[in-house]
């Protein structure tokens, strides 16, 4: 690690609460911080105590002096060829009449509303409009089907849903509303309101006296004034759900001062943008990297944001780099899966842009690969690609090069150093000791965790401290799940999850969801999801199954049926984004005697790798059938 760098880190542990209360100057606030940290509550901690602030005040309110007509959010749909372009007073117009509208519903401060939404700007104003009144939302991926809708509903319990009639992808219209119906009918407490944005791209058929109309709602409260709420630092945010060890997606809670500070001094540190300078972020506001990146981070900074709703290979993969060109774009953020997409087509898309404008592209959510990486760089004429590696858990990077601090070197297959505020240590898995360089361990951090990072599971604090803090005996370590090494000029290199999560394309998923999922399906008796090395994706789910009447399935075309039907309960229990690539029909699945699934080694034969050690293997001839199903 270089001098500065390093420097900055290492105040950041010895000194948190004098660095953090220098970082507090990054935003507004209605009233100053008591006590800095109180961590009197250990792995709890609070930020800023008895601070006031509003984070849409200061993504919105307070660039309005300074930059009113300003562009803040750039809106462009390459599915319905729309685009539009709102200032910050429009912004500002935009979302207080979102907000009044979701007081007119019943809203109050602290009341959830979850947003089921496509990539369309009042997804956006619906997320400032809770800051705004000081409701917690929580905005669950348009991708995920109505069991899992429902389930995150009766967890968050949300008094309006928004949502709209559908979203698009590679053209076609996606219907969201049949699925907003269904998820209200199994939900045992579904919200009493249900706001819809009408697109105008599939029927809709309202439920009287719980669905409304935003267009109609609009119109009535688009003059409206609604002050921000002086919200209490540690007030929760937002509630962001993901994937774990167990079946049950964990509410990830953000706290509201904390979050703005560390957004607001990563836009600097980390991601180096201006304000004025536009940020152009490709992910969807589904997904923690959506919620910091294309909401709140660029906007607290008084960027310029780009929403975009599209394929990056549509109408041509150069359509990146054109709005890269036409906007000025200086700092975008991708994942690695959308950089490999690109790499497959003709580099001419790329380089008949002018990309000149962007200096940086930051990827995250996966490893990124060096023959991506350079490639990538090298089609942008050398912008530097930044890995940078976090979680949903804390909400902005744990590891990246900072070059709003210096300049240091970057490695490829490293995300770089730790980020200032995270004590981070590699711990070997079975001795608990600190590991040497070059040595595999498991990234820990010690605890108090940085401003911005979870505050608890939502509803469930034991939850909390079991899931995150007991991975080493002694809680004294927050747990990434994460196997990580460090190299002697402590930059890290990122080996891949500890627990049975895996990531499909940057997007994170519990193989036991999934295997929850596909037991659903009334011929299923037993299930093993493992994640398989893909090419493009990362990763892929594959599903090994045992059926109910235990007789193997005698032809190709019976299994072929039986292996639609398991993909099309995936399809429908969690969403087309969990489906496996394939689905194999075994009679046993190889377990251990104490009756444990060895997904090690089903994954690793699925890579063509050995097995590994099998010396707890119950039955031998479980994995003969696994390798045979394999080959077949
Ligand atoms: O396994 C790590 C992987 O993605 C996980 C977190 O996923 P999620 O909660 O969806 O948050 C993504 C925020 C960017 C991590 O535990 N991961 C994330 N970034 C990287 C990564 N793996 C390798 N390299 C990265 N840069």
């Amino acid at each position: 690690m270089t001098n500065n760098v390093a420097a900055f880190h290492k105040r950041s542990i010895e000194d948190r609460e004098g660095f953090w209360a220098e970082q507090a100057s990054n935003i507004d606030w209605f009233a100053k911080p008591e006590k800095i940290l109180d961590f009197s509550n250990p792995p709890f901690a609070r930020w800023y105590v008895g601070g006031k602030t509003n984070l849409c005040h200061n993504a919105v309110d307070r660039h309005l002096a300074s930059r009113g007509n300003q562009r803040a959010l750039v809106y462009i749909s390459t599915e319905t060829g729309q685009e539009k372009i709102y200032s910050y007073k429009e912004l500002h117009q935009e979302v207080q009449a979102m907000a009044s509208i979701l007081k007119s519903l019943g809203v109050k401060r602290g009341d959830r509303v979850l947003i089921y939404m496509p990539m369309i700007a009042e997804a956006i104003f619906a997320m400032l409009a809770c800051a705004r009144i000081g409701a917690i939302h929580s905005v669950v991926f348009g991708g995920f089907a109505a069991p899992s809708l429902a389930a995150r509903i009766d967890d968050a319990q949300p008094v309006v849903m928004i949502s709209a009639d559908a979203g698009m992808r590679n053209g076609k219209e996606v219907p969201y509303k049949h699925l907003v119906d269904e998820a209200c009918r199994l939900a045992e407490k579904p919200p009493a309101k249900v706001l819809l944005i009408n697109r105008g791209l599939a029927p809709m058929t309202n439920v009287q006296g719980r669905d409304v109309d935003y267009a109609a709602l609009r119109k009535e409260h688009l003059s409206e004034s609604v002050p921000c709420e002086a919200m209490l630092a540690t007030d929760p945010s937002y509630i962001l759900y993901t994937s774990g060890t167990t079946g049950k997606p964990k509410g990830v809670q953000r706290d509201t001062a904390g979050y703005a500070v560390a957004l607001a001094t990563s836009m600097k540190a980390i991601f180096d943008c201006k304000p004025g300078e536009v940020f152009f972020c490709t992910s969807d506001i589904g997904w923690v990297v959506g919620h910091s990146y294309i909401v709140y981070g660029p906007l607290i900074n008084g960027s310029t944001t780009i929403v975009y709703e599209g394929m990056p290979t549509l109408p041509d993969p150069g359509i990146w780099w054109s709005i890269v060109q036409r906007f000025g774009v200086s700092t975008m953020f991708s994942s690695p899966t959308a950089a490999r997409v690109l790499k497959k087509q003709d580099p001419k898309f790329m380089t008949q842009h002018n990309t000149k404008s962007l200096r940086r592209l930051f990827l995250a959510g996966e490893p990124l690969d060096e023959p991506t990486a350079k490639w990538i760089s090298e089609a942008l004429g050398g912008a530097r690609i930044i890995d940078n590696y976090w979680q949903t858990e804390t909400g902005w990077p744990i590891m990246a090069a900072q070059h709003g601090i210096e300049d240091t070197p970057t490695k490829f297959g490293s995300p770089s150093f730790a980020c200032y505020g995270y004590d981070l240590r590699l711990i070997h898995e079975s001795t608990f000791e600190e590991v040497g360089a070059n040595e595999k361990g498991m990234l820990c951090a010690v605890p108090p965790l940085p401003p911005g990072c979870l505050q608890t599971v939502w509803g469930d604090d034991e939850r909390f401290v079991k899931t995150y803090f007991t991975s080493v005996p002694g809680k004294k370590y927050y747990s990434t799940f994460d196997y990580a090494t460090r190299d002697e000029d402590g930059y890290y290199f990122i080996l891949g999850r500890t627990d049975d999560v895996i990531n499909v394309a940057g997007h994170r998923l519990g193989t036991r969801e999934i295997e929850e999922a596909i037991q659903v399906h009334p011929n299923v008796a037993e299930v093993a999801v493992v994640g398989v090395a893909d090419q493009l994706k990362g990763q892929m789910p594959l599903a090994f199954c045992v059926l109910k009447n235990q007789a193997p399935i005698q032809t190709a075309d019976g299994r072929k049926a039986e292996e639609k039907a398991v993909m099309a309960t995936v399809d429908k229990e969690l969403g087309a984004i969990a489906r496996p690539s394939r689905v194999h029909f075994v009679t046993l699945l190889p377990k251990t005697r104490s009756g444990k699934l060895l997904r090690r080694s089903m994954q690793a034969l699925a890579e063509g790798r050995d097995a590994g050690d099998l010396t707890t293997l119950e039955d031998p001839t479980a994995l003969e059938q696994i390798k045979a199903a394999l080959k077949s």
